[in-house]
């Protein structure tokens, strides 16, 4: 992490417009994936600005808004892959996690089983035993 924030001040350093959030919060996200909170607390230190100013820009850009945790979940609960308890398990599941859970009407990935997708990774699953277990083990 070291070496991310040596290159996040670069990139600060040679900014035009050195509080240009979106540009600051982008660059994170393609180097690291996702925006960790350490990192929000760390930029709005270093452009002076309130965190929760940045917390704004993230929530106007869904790019920004999908990489807010580590794991971005879409859940399929369209026609091929609902089944009886899923809305109320993902809502379950989203008391005891700190990701993004959404819900999403067609993966595209009927064909495959019941959908899900984690990042950019997609993953079947066959019953709701199954798709807690996996939302529970990402880490
Ligand atoms: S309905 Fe779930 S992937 Fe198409």
């Amino acid at each position: 992490m070291k070496d991310f924030y040596i290159e996040l001040d670069n990139f600060i350093e040679n900014l035009d417009n050195k509080k240009d959030d979106y540009k600051i919060l982008s660059f994170v996200v393609d180097e690291l994936g996702y925006i960790p909170d350490e990192v929000i607390d760390y930029v709005a230190k270093k452009i002076d600005v309130f965190s929760f100013s940045l917390d704004s820009t993230i929530k106007f850009y869904p790019k920004l808004q999908k990489a807010r945790t580590k794991f971005y979940v879409q859940v399929c609960t369209g026609r091929n892959c609902n089944q009886s308890g899923l809305k109320e398990k993902i809502a379950e599941i989203k008391d005891r996690v700190s990701f993004i859970i959404d819900e999403r009407h067609c993966l595209g990935r009927c064909s495959k089983g019941r959908a899900l997708k984690v990042n950019e990774q997609y993953y079947s699953y066959k019953n709701l035993d199954e798709l807690e277990k996996i939302l529970l083990n990402l880490k």
